[in-house]
C-alpha cells in the first residue's frame, strides 16, 4: 500500500523505498485521531491526547524490551493511504509506530543542558 501510494504520487517512482520502509519493522501501528468539531474539547487537545497515548505506547513497549520509533513522512499525509486504512473525513493519521526487537543497543543522544531552554517563572515583576 505504501509502494502503491508512492507510485501514484509520482509515476517516476517505483515505490521500492516505501515498501522497504513498511517492511523495516515487524509491526506498524497506525496512530489515528478522530477529531470532532465543533466539540467542547478543542481540536488541539483531541490531537494531543492521542499523541500522549502514542507516547505511552512507546514507553510501554520499551519497558517490555522492544524498540519503537514514531515516524510520519509522505505516506502519513497521503489521502490514498488514509482511505486504504479505512480512515474517514474526521480522522487524522498522525504517523506510524515502527515496533520490533532492537538489533543493537542504542546510546541516549546528547542533550542540550535544560538551563538553555527551561525558564523558571516566579511571579510578575513588581
Ligand atoms: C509525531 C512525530 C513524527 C515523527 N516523524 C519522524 C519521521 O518522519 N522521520 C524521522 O526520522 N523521525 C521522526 N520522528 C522522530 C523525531 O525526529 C525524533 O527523533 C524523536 O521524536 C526523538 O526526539 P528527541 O531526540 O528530541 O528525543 C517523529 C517524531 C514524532 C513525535
Amino acid at each position: 500500500m505504501f509502494a502503491q501510494a508512492a507510485r501514484q504520487r509520482d509515476p517516476e517512482e517505483d515505490g521500492e523505498r516505501f515498501r522497504n520502509k513498511a517492511m523495516a519493522a515487524p509491526l506498524l501501528i497506525a496512530i489515528c485521531a478522530r477529531v470532532l468539531a465543533p466539540h467542547k474539547i478543542p481540536e488541539s487537545e483531541q490531537v494531543l491526547a492521542v499523541g500522549a497515548a502514542a507516547m505511552n505506547m512507546l514507553n510501554a513497549l520499551h519497558l517490555l524490551g522492544y524498540g519503537g520509533f514514531w515516524a510520519t513522512g509522505l505516506n502519513s499525509y497521503d489521502p490514498r493511504v488514509q482511505r486504504a486504512l479505512g480512515l474517514g473525513e474526521a480522522d487524522r493519521l498522525l504517523g506510524f509506530l515502527y515496533v520490533g526487537t532492537p538489533k543493537e543497543a542504542t546510546r541516549a543522544p546528547e542533550r542540550r543542558a535544560p538551563e538553555s531552554f527551561v525558564r523558571e517563572w516566579s511571579g510578575a515583576a513588581r
